[in-house]
């Protein structure tokens, strides 16, 4: 049983693979935790619990303070003055509550959570414990859900509020989870992925001082400007070695992550719906479910966190029948040609696309309504049959006739100014009546909240979905959120409009899926502005960022794989002079970056000169040799865009059989001589054969002595070298 209650101290066991959360029910019925780390079988919990510190930290009965103790659950205004977890407002204007233990439930299974993304397993896989708090003054229940499942070291939390009094109350604020570790000898550092658009999740490492450090988005979808994922770690951690807390939310809008170093050296991290955008009304017998967050704890340092985290993504997150399936390789027209195509020059595009092993072309934005530029028709999914004779269908035969399938681009949560939707429903766009509405990339936002857009959008999506042969959907959002408010919503429910986006959105995710189970649909928003464990339920892939070049990439890929499996990664080759970056690289290096996600081309392959169309053949040929180690291995980051010399990484096969090393040498510098990459992971009794020229190595020698790289005056920057080794055995 991984989720044990032991009667007589009150405690709490979960047990995961490697690690043991321990916490216990206190007196007067407060919880108290104890311990998140390393396996340990026995728990006393008089010798775990934290001495507590008097001066200034108000008392009951001078046994206990809840400001120096750990929590599970912290309310705000009753003694711990830390980060809350939950606040609430009464019907009396207060906030204050005092949740202790009622009573608890261990179950087989894992609980859904309406509405929202939630990891899943057989029931027999998983077990959760539902720990039910109350509130005796304003009859308020508080369910902390922890989930244990038998593969893995992750456990998934939720929370939920539930109204059992009489008087309606108003969540401000419910994190999904609140986790409170520290008070060692040790320091702990923050590391967070934060970015823009065209830069997004650059790793950032600080030392974690004193205070509150909130990690957000404001910008209703996840954003470019930092993720919903974080690591808390040891101050000498390192890609393999060392304590790592992670933690990940499982939502796509608003969040708050918030980590705070308290005076006594204890450290609270909590993740959740953004409460500066949220507040929710709860009537007297409703409920409100947080999102699901992931945590998870290692000393195996960053790469072991990852490794597990990817692993559990691709298991328990992923619902598409895709996580497991090798991907089209792919062109998509967006680079090649912007808004400026027709039937024809598409099908030059793919002609010479298929010639070279390419399977799929994707109808980027501009093949609908009136939409020549990006001021008009978004909310107008209508064929653009002058640009497209024939329309969809006779464009999906056409490419069916060299071998290729149909990819389309869509934007449901938009809507132009200048589209017939928004003339016929001017009210169907987020607003505030009397306030100015914000363009981003000329466009509105629909209230996705309102069930009558949701349906919509589903049945125009669908009309089009059937009326061609598509078998992919790009399924972008290219704006932030502003002036939210619902024309349905009455005054006190206007703080819930951003969170009913998410519902709304989700639901959507969830009609296209249930019709359409076979559909493979890649996220998007204006590149990676929505990358998140929530939206990888819905979809197994999502474009990284709108910067193309390989050397951009370098990082943000590496930023991105610290939470997501490299299947989740959508990575292409793009024209030089970049087109965000103006900078050339070479076509190797470009397929080479790319070959670390799924893969694909974004550029007018019409154009390509025959050395490079060589080189893409070979690359695609490569791609089927490399792509099912890079679905469903292990990945080992060998070095830091930020640091090092040299970017290098690794994915290996479960088996240990087959692996793939790529490195990349960002800037050339002159009068070097070589650098050695030292490898991991490997079986060091295994001879390796290098795939292309039978070159062996046994394990060990890979992984102690390494791999030479021979530095060449005037190189150029961004060589790079990606070698493929099976089993000689
Ligand atoms: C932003 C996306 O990230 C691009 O790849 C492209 O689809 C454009 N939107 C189209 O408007």
């Amino acid at each position: 049983m991984p989720i044990l209650f032991d009667e007589k101290q009150k405690l709490f066991l979960l047990n995961t693979k490697n690690t043991t959360y321990a916490f216990a029910v206190a007196e007067r019925g407060f919880l108290t935790h104890l311990h998140y780390g390393p396996k340990i079988a026995d728990c006393d919990v008089a010798a775990m619990r934290r001495p507590f510190c008097k001066s200034f930290s108000p008392t009951l009965d001078n046994i206990d303070s809840r400001d120096t103790a750990l929590a599970e659950c912290a309310c705000f205004g009753s003694g711990d003055f830390r980060t809350p977890s939950i606040l609430v407002r009464q019907s009396d204007g207060h906030a204050v509550l005092k949740l202790t233990y009622k009573n608890h439930f261990i179950r087989k299974g894992k609980v859904k959570i309406p509405g929202l993304p939630a990891s899943f397993a057989p029931e027999a896989d998983v077990e959760t414990l539902e720990m039910i708090l109350v509130d005796e003054k304003c009859r308020l229940e508080c369910v902390l859900l922890y989930s244990v499942f038998a593969d893995s070291d992750v456990i998934a939390r939720s929370a939920i509020v539930r109204n059992r009094g009489g008087e309606a109350l108003r969540i401000e604020k419910l994190a999904s989870c609140l986790l409170d570790v520290g008070w060692e000898i040790e320091k702990f550092d923050l590391v967070s992925f934060p970015g823009s658009w065209a830069r997004e999740r650059r790793f950032r490492r600080t030392p974690l001082s004193d205070g509150v450090h909130t990690l957000a988005s404001a910008c209703g979808i996840t954003s470019h400007r930092m993720n919903p994922a974080f690591c808390v770690c040891s101050r000498e951690a390192t890609e393999e070695h060392g304590r790592v807390y992670g933690m990940a939310l499982l939502y796509s809008g608003d969040f708050a992550s918030e980590i705070e170093l308290d005076p006594f050296g204890s450290i609270r991290m909590t993740t959740g719906i953004n409460p500066a955008c949220f507040a929710w009304e709860l009537q007297s017998g409703e409920e409100f479910h947080a999102p699901e967050a992931l945590m998870i704890v290692t000393d195996g340092g960053f790469g072991d966190m990852s490794r597990s985290m990817h692993d559990f993504i691709r298991a328990h997150v992923m619902r598409s029948p895709w996580k497991s399936r090798p991907r089209p390789v792919l062109v998509n027209n967006w680079e090649a040609t912007y808004f400026d195509f027709n039937g024809e020059k598409l099908l030059a595009l793919a002609k010479s696309a298929s010639e070279l092993g390419v399977e799929m072309l994707v109808l980027d934005d501009g093949w609908f309504g009136k939409r020549d530029n990006d001021r008009c028709a978004l909310g107008d999914w209508v064929e653009n049959t002058r640009k497209l004779q024939g329309g969809l269908s006779l464009l999906s035969k056409e490419l069916q006739k060299l071998g290729m399938k149909l990819g389309l681009w869509f934007e449901p949560e938009m809507i132009s100014e200048d589209s017939d939707l928004f003339r016929a429903h001017p009210d169907w766009c987020l607003q505030i009546p009397g306030r100015e509405k914000l363009m981003g990339r000329r466009q509105f936002v629909l209230d996705m909240g309102r069930e009558e857009v949701v349906e919509h959008l589903f049945e125009r999506m669908r009309a089009i979905l059937d009326a061609a042969e598509i078998a992919y959907v790009k399924w972008d959002c290219n704006r932030y959120l502003t002036e939210v408010g619902s024309a349905v919503l009455p005054p006190e429910r206007q703080m819930e409009a951003s969170h009913r986006f998410v519902l709304g959105t989700y639901r959507l995710h969830e009609l296209l899926l249930e019709r359409y189970p076979e559909l493979l649909i890649e996220g998007c928003a204006g590149g990676g502005g929505r990358f998140d464990a929530g939206m990888l339920h819905y979809v197994p892939q999502i474009w990284c960022s709108d910067d193309t070049d390989a050397l951009e990439r370098l990082s943000i890929q590496y930023g991105t794989s610290f939470f997501h499996p490299c299947s989740s990664m959508g990575a292409h080759v793009s024209a030089c002079p970049n087109h965000q970056t103006g900078r050339t690289i070479s076509f190797s290096t470009r397929g080479i970056v790319a070959l670390a996600g799924t893969f694909g081309y974004e550029l007018d392959m019409t154009k390509l000169s025959e050395a490079e169309r060589t080189e893409a053949r070979e690359q695609i040929a490569l791609y089927r040799k490399v792509h099912p180690i890079v679905l469903e291995g292990d990945l080992y980051r060998l070095t830091s865009p930020e640091c090092d010399p040299i970017v290098a990484w690794q994915n290996v096969s479960k088996d240990r059989k087959s692996f793939v090393v790529s490195w990349v040498i960002p800037h050339c510098t002159p009068q070097q001589t070589a650098l050695r990459i030292r490898l991991r992971g490997l079986d060091p009794e295994r001879v390796y054969a290098d795939w292309k020229t039978g070159e062996r190595f046994r394990g060990d020698f890979l992984m102690n002595f390494g791999l030479i790289h021979e530095l060449r005056d005037r190189a150029g920057d961004g060589a790079g070298v990606i070698r493929v080794f099976d089993s000689a055995e």
